[in-house]
C-alpha cells in the first residue's frame, strides 16, 4: 500500500516569543507550533498577562479533562468571550449548575435508540443529495459548503423535525462561517491591559453580531414551527417539553432552548461537514486506501444502501473516518481555565490560568504515532499495533464534557462516507494545492472544489 502525506504547516525550530504566539495565532492557530511541541510532554507560556500550559501526554490530558474535571471544568474566557454573543449560556460554553441541568437534559436524547432511529433520516437525506448529485457527474463541485448543507439538513430534520431546505441550509451555514471569520478568538484585551470594549465596538464584533441575528431568525422560525406541532418525537419536542415541570424537574426558558438549539447546530453541523471534506481530499489522494474502501462496500452492501447496522459491519470505513480526524481533528484546540489553584508535574497552576490540551499536538505526537503526518486508517482497525492510545486521540474530546453527538456524529460521518462512494468518485484538479483554515474550526481553505465522478449508476 502507498500513503499520503499532506502538507501541514511550518514547525519552528525555536520558541515564538509570547507577541509573536500572538500575533501567529490571530491569523492560524496551527501556525505557532515548535518542532518539539509534537514531542514535549508539558508546555507553558506567558501570553502577555496570561498564563498558559499545554498537556500534552495521555496521563496529563486525563488528569484535565477526567480526575480533575472540578478545576478544568470552565472553557477558557477567550472561548467564552468568542461564543457568547451566538449561543448564550448553551451547553458547549456554560458551566456549573446550568451545565450539568442542560447536559443531564439532553443526554438521553443521544443514547444508541435515539441514533438508531435519526439514521434512518440520516440515509434519506444522503440518498437525496446522492441523486442531485447523479444529475451532475463529470461537473465541479464544492465539497465543504456541499458538506455543510447535507448535515445542516440532517440536524435540522433528525433533531428539529423541521426541513431545512437548500435556501435557509445556504443562510445558516453561511452565517455560521462568517461569525467564525469575523471573532477574534485571541482577543488583544484578554491578554494585555486594553480595555475589553476595544474588541467590543470593533468592526469584526459588529459583523460577528450580525452573522448572529442571522442564526437566532433561523432558530426562532424552527422552535415557532415545534411549537405548533408538539407531538414530534425530536429532540426539540422533548426540549419544550421539559418546560412542563410534570416531565423534569429542570425547566428551560425559551431562550435557554434557542441557546441549546444554536450549540447543536454549530457543534453538531461544521465539525461534521469539515471531517467529511477533509475525508474527499484524503481519498482522492490515496488510490489504495480508497480501492480497499471500494472493495469492502461492494462486499458488504453491493447496490443496496446500508442501515443503522452497517455500520459496525465497515470497519474500514470507520478507519478512514477515525484517520481523517485524527491528522485533522476539527475542534484542533480545548481551552480551559483553572478555577483553583492546582499542581501539574509539580508545577504550580495559579488560580485563572488558562490550560489546553491540543488534539492537533497530541494526534501527531511523535511518541505515540508511527508516521504521524501520514495517512493510514490501518492503524485503527482492530488488532492494529501499537494500538491508538485513548488520551492521545481526543477529535470528540474526553471526560464528562466529551461530545455529546460524538455516536450522531460517527454514525452519520459512516453513513455519508458509504452511500456517497458507493456511487461516486470525487477528484482533485491537478494542481490545486489544498491547505487548511483554523479559527474555532478546522476545515479545508475555500471551498474544496473537486470533479464529480461516477462510480456506478
Ligand atoms: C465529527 C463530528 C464531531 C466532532 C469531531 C465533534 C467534536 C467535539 C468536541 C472536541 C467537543 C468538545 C469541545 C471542548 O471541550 O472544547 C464537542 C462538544 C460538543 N459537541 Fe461535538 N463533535 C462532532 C459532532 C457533533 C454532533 C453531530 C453533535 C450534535 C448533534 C455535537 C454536539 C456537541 C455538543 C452539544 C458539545 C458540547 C458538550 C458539552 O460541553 O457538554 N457534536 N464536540
Amino acid at each position: 500500500m502507498n500513503y499520503f502525506t499532506p502538507n501541514y504547516p511550518k514547525r519552528h525550530a525555536a520558541d515564538l516569543s509570547g507577541v509573536q504566539a500572538i500575533l501567529y495565532a490571530r491569523k492560524d492557530l496551527l501556525s505557532i507550533w515548535t518542532e518539539d511541541s509534537f514531542e514535549l510532554e508539558f508546555m507553558s507560556q506567558q501570553l502577555l498577562k496570561q498564563k498558559t500550559f499545554i498537556a500534552n501526554d495521555p496521563r496529563l490530558v486525563k488528569e484535565v479533562l477526567v480526575t480533575k474535571h472540578h478545576i478544568y471544568e470552565k472553557k477558557s474566557p477567550q472561548m467564552q468571550r468568542a461564543l457568547e454573543p451566538l449561543l448564550g449560556d448553551g451547553l458547549f460554553i456554560s458551566d456549573g449548575d446550568t451545565w450539568a441541568s442542560h447536559r443531564h437534559i439532553q443526554t438521553p436524547l443521544f443514547n444508541t435508540g435515539f441514533v438508531q432511529n435519526y439514521s434512518k433520516i440520516m440515509v434519506s437525506t444522503i440518498t437525496e443529495i446522492a441523486d442531485q448529485w447523479a444529475a451532475n457527474t463529470n461537473s465541479s463541485i464544492n465539497v465543504l459548503p456541499e458538506m455543510g448543507h447535507l448535515t445542516a439538513e440532517i440536524i435540522s430534520r433528525t433533531l428539529f423535525g423541521e426541513s431545512l431546505g437548500k435556501e435557509k441550509a445556504v443562510v445558516v451555514v453561511k452565517a455560521f462561517a462568517d461569525y467564525q471569520a469575523s471573532i477574534k478568538q485571541t482577543p488583544l484585551s484578554s491578554f494585555s491591559s486594553l480595555p475589553d470594549w476595544l474588541d467590543k465596538f470593533s468592526l469584526r464584533s459588529h459583523l460577528a453580531l450580525r452573522a448572529a441575528k442571522k442564526i437566532h431568525a433561523v432558530v426562532d422560525d424552527i422552535i415557532d414551527k415545534a411549537e405548533e406541532n408538539e407531538n414530534q418525537d425530536t429532540l426539540l419536542a422533548h426540549l419544550l417539553k421539559s418546560n412542563d415541570s410534570r416531565e423534569s424537574d429542570t425547566t428551560l426558558t425559551r431562550e435557554q432552548i434557542r441557546n441549546e438549539i444554536i450549540v447543536l447546530f454549530m457543534a453538531g453541523h461544521e465539525t461534521t461537514a469539515n471531517s467529511l471534506a477533509w475525508c474527499w481530499y484524503l481519498l482522492s489522494q490515496s488510490p489504495d486506501v480508497e480501492a480497499k474502501l471500494h472493495a469492502e462496500l461492494d462486499e458488504v452492501l453491493g447496490d443496496r444502501l446500508p442501515s443503522f447496522a452497517d455500520v459496525a459491519k465497515l470497519p474500514y470505513t470507520r478507519a478512514i473516518f477515525d484517520e481523517t480526524v485524527r491528522l485533522y481533528p476539527p475542534v484542533p484546540i480545548l481551552s480551559r481555565q483553572a478555577s483553583e489553584d492546582d499542581v501539574i508535574r509539580r508545577k504550580k497552576i495559579p488560580k485563572g490560568s488558562v490550560m489546553l490540551v491540543v488534539p492537533w499536538l497530541l494526534h501527531r505526537h511523535k511518541k505515540f504515532w508511527p508516521q504521524p503526518d501520514t495517512f493510514i486508517p490501518e492503524r485503527f482497525l482492530a488488532g492494529a499495533e501499537p494500538k491508538p492510545n485513548k488520551f492521545a486521540y481526543l477529535p470528540f474530546s474526553a471526560g464528562p464534557r466529551v461530545c455529546l453527538g460524538k455516536n450522531f456524529g460517527i454514525v452519520e460521518s459512516v453513513l455519508s462516507i458509504a452511500i456517497l462512494a458507493q456511487r461516486f468518485r470525487l477528484t482533485l484538479p491537478q494542481g490545486t494545492s489544498v491547505t487548511h483554515e483554523c479559527r474555532l474550526t478546522l476545515r479545508p481553505k475555500g471551498s474544496l472544489p473537486m470533479q464529480l465522478e461516477r462510480r456506478k449508476p
